[in-house]
């Protein structure tokens, strides 16, 4: 066990104010904090209350001022386009303080909220960091969201100003994203007074006469803006992820401990230098590329990829190790299902043979459980360390991770080894007790958690409170459930609630089912997550019929999958729809979607001594045989 990592958690926990004041000597202040942690509030912790600084200007400016204004920042690496482009710091600050001046122009103050609904472009990364400029709350909506989800955000972000991109592209789909947008705004209660709209060659939007403007001839007439100090704790962006209902959550992100905790990793857990070449293979729309596509390696003065392609497809499985070869690639970030993808297409590595890989030296991979086959094989293939992490968008930066940068300990595949300094992870059964070793519970972190973590949910404290603190006073809930071995390596095993995880999206079942429920000839339904080779998990749904329905279980069932991406989006992957007779219960009502689940994936299950009526649960597994063997 590294002596170094030992230490720095120890201390981490025992005198959190040290070890945080220490890190944020990494970060540039207007104003130093009055308080590292102000704990006068608990359950609610703020960090460095009284700082004053600007997280846009720690990204780029400092960069530009001193010294690394020709060191190259952000590289767009785009092979559904054929673009591969460079952006050195000073560069970056031009385009970021110009598109400032755009937003500024329309009157946006501190605290007003941008939303941003666009593709993996550079002018998405040039949007998050304007609005941090300005010291705006962006909310970035991952492109793949259907018009429902994102008139929900629209509503609860309440954004002045929307800036999109008229499209993305998917392998070799152009998506409009413009259509999407106007159908959202329609739904939405909330109306937005601008929305910009990034035109694309690819595809060119209509826009709405006096509402939307034009990127391009906006910048043209723009002023560069300066930096605007903000409060340590003012929100720099605002995230949604999936909650077990149909609502997300609106995570909040501050600036100061985003900032610090962001930078602390990169070196310490990701053990990655400014100048160096970090990839996170991700999404800005997810929590993984706002930290470590955007924040994290900039704040670092590092070279960050963001990279609009596929693991597989775009045009091979040897599109990653091209992209590590051209860019010099020193870490590089990914799922395990990007993998599982590559794996199943190269399943000898014959792609990376074709390549110079030596300047990558980690693998780390996060974003659902990593099976140690994809573990062993991305190591043994890569000849470097490939090491399992866990965090969530709640947490924003790693909670258990095998931190390179204070001393590499032994990589036991199927684990995200231990917990990151300033995270204090137990394991706690149902009644709050703590268990020892090996014993599967909750999987809580004492309060406080460490700065960059969510300080609350978006105007929603009580929420906040009573989604993760009320469980287990005194700890926050991951929702995961695990267990921790006599090493103090964590084992993260499922979730505890309707969560499921998608090739590495969190979905919410809850959210599924509401979308099926609202179709006109469906009674009931339940939707379950169903172990998948490639993606994990894939969503099943089970529906019963109104009485008096005669249609043909085909049709419904099509219909039902275009409900969901139509109101969801093409990525939950919901492509199955069984109609059943009735769905299994327990006396008192309650769906068994756990038994369901283990039915579905062949996993031992005793038939519940509460269930109402035993054949119906029978008929559910007939169902399932029949479309395991035939597909339908
Ligand atoms: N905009 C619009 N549609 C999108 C989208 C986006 N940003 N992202 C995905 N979709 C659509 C896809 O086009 C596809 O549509 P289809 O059903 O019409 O074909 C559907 O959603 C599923 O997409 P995807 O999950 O990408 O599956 P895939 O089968 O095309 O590719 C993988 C499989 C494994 C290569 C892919 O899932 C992948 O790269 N996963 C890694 C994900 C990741 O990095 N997660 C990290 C979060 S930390
Ligand atoms: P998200 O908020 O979308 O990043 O999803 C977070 C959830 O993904 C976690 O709560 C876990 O359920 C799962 N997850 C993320 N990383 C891992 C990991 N390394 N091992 C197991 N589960 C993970």
């Amino acid at each position: 066990m590294s002596a170094e990592y030992l230490a720095a958690h120890a201390r981490s926990l025992l005198d959190p104010e040290t070890f945080w004041a220490e890190a944020a000597a990494g970060i540039i202040w207007t104003r130093r904090w009055d308080r590292v942690l102000d704990d006068s509030q608990p359950p609610f912790y703020r960090w460095f209350t009284g700082g004053v600084l600007n997280t846009c200007y720690n990204a780029v400016d400092r960069h530009v001022e001193r010294g690394r204004g020709r060191q190259t920042a952000l590289i767009y690496d785009s092979p559904v386009t054929g673009t591969v482009r460079s952006y050195t710091f000073a560069e970056l600050q031009h385009h970021v303080s110009t598109l400032a001046g755009v937003l500024a122009a329309q009157d946006l103050h501190k605290g007003d909220r941008v939303l941003i609904y666009m593709p993996g472009v550079p002018e998405a990364v040039f949007g998050m960091l304007a609005c941090a400029r300005l010291g705006l709350v962006h909310s970035v909506v991952f492109g793949g969201f259907a018009s429902k989800e994102l008139a929900t955000r629209i509503d609860d972000a309440k954004p002045r100003v929307i800036l999109t991109a008229s499209c993305g592209i998917e392998a070799a789909r152009v998506i409009a994203y413009k259509p999407l947008l106007d159908a959202a705004i329609d739904l939405a209660e909330h109306v937005p007074e601008r929305c910009i709209v990034f035109q694309r060659p690819q595809c060119q939007a209509a826009l709405t006469p006096g509402r939307d403007l034009d990127w391009a001839t906006a910048l043209r007439d723009a002023v560069p803006a300066g930096c605007v100090p903000v409060e340590a704790t003012d929100p720099l962006y605002i995230h949604y992820t999936s909650g077990t209902t149909g609502i997300p959550k609106g995570v909040v992100r501050d600036n100061g401990g985003h900032a610090v905790a962001l930078k602390w990793a990169m070196e310490h857990v990701y053990s990655v230098g400014p100048g160096e070449v970090f990839w996170a293979a991700s999404d800005i729309g997810w929590t993984v590329g706002h930290g470590f596509i955007v924040y994290g390696p900039l704040l670092h003065g590092a070279t960050t990829i963001l990279y609009e392609g596929k693991p597989v497809g775009t045009p091979d499985a040897g599109a990653f190790w091209r992209v590590c070869e051209q860019h010099g690639v020193n870490v590089l970030f990914t799922a395990p299902t990007a993998f599982r993808a590559i794996k199943r297409e190269d399943p000898t590595g014959e792609q990376l043979t074709r390549f110079n890989l030596s300047r990558l030296r980690l693998l780390f991979l996060a974003g659902e459980r990593c099976d140690p086959d994809t573990l062993n094989w991305a190591a043994e293939r890569l000849g470097i360390p490939a090491l399992d992490h866990w965090w969530q968008t709640e947490l924003g930066w790693p909670a258990l991770a095998n931190c390179a940068g204070i001393g590499l300990q032994p990589v036991k595949p199927g684990s995200p080894t231990r917990a990151v300094p300033g995270y204090d992870i137990r394991v706690l059964d149902d009644e709050g007790h703590e268990l020892g070793p090996d014993a599967t519970g909750n999987i809580v972190i004492r309060l406080p958690l460490p700065p960059g973590t969510l300080p609350t949910l978006w105007h929603d404290d009580a929420g906040y409170e009573k989604a993760y603190l009320r469980r287990f006073p005194g700890y926050y809930l991951t929702g995961d459930a695990g267990y921790r071995d006599v090493d103090g390596y964590f084992y993260v095993m499922s979730r505890i609630d309707d969560i499921i995880n998608v090739a590495g999206h969190r979905l919410s079942t809850g959210g599924l089912e509401e979308v099926l429920a609202s179709h006109p000839d469906v009674a009931e339904c339940a939707v379950i997550g169903h172990v998948d080779a490639l993606k994990g998990e894939v969503p099943i749904g089970f529906v019963v019929l109104k009485a008096g329905v005669n249609r043909a279980e085909p049709e419904i069932a099509a219909e039902l999958v275009e409900r969901v991406r139509n109101t969801i989006g093409a990525f939950a992957c919901f492509k199955t729809a069984l109609v059943v007779a009735g769905l299994p219960k327990t006396r008192s009502g309650k769906i068994l979607r756990g038994t369901m689940k283990k039915m579905a994936d062949g996993d031992h299950f005793t038939m519940p001594a509460t269930i109402e009526d035993a054949s119906v649960l029978s008929a559910v597994g007939e169902r399932l045989q029949a479309w395991e063997r035939n597909g339908s």
